[in-house]
């Protein structure tokens, strides 16, 4: 499974300003490398929570914080790597099997996340140790 992993990937969104202020389209396919099957949104943590605390066994999404921030961390199960979302012109492709975290939540933060599924609880691994040794 390791060899064949994507990599996550920090990207530009396009943004078209004017004086009005900004304004960023994604279309599914075109500026993203999927379709969007699904939108969900995370928003009013605690800045002391903790979210995510699990790996997807297949999908992908991109995690875009429209307002706030937050760390994003992604670990194969050998290496973790920390993200830090904080504009809403910036978005974190996240690729199958990864565990992740999401912690360090700036008060009002609001995560806007495309997804390329449908909701499936059987996508996830919720064990640690469970993951650890698919990896
Ligand atoms: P959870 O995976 O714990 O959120 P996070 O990744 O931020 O830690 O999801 C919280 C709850 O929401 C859980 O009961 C599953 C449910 N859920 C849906 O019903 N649909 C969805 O698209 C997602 C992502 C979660």
């Amino acid at each position: 499974m390791l060899s064949e992993k994507e990599k996550p990937e920090l990207i530009e969104l396009p943004k078209i300003t004017d004086l009005r202020g900004s304004l960023t389209s994604l279309q599914g396919g075109v500026d993203l490398p999927f379709e969007i099957r699904r939108v969900y949104y995370i928003y009013d943590v605690p800045p002391e929570m903790t979210r995510g605390g699990h790996a997807h066994k297949y999908g992908r999404d991109i995690v875009i914080a429209l307002s706030g921030s937050v760390e994003m961390t992604l670990d194969d199960g050998v290496k973790s790597t920390t993200y830090t979302l904080s504009a809403p012109d910036r978005g974190l492709l996240r690729p199958p099997g990864f565990w992740i975290t999401l912690d360090h939540f700036a008060p009002g933060t609001v995560l806007l996340v495309l997804a390329d599924t449908i909701y499936d609880e059987n996508a996830y691994i919720r064990d640690r140790e469970e993951f650890l040794k698919r990896h």
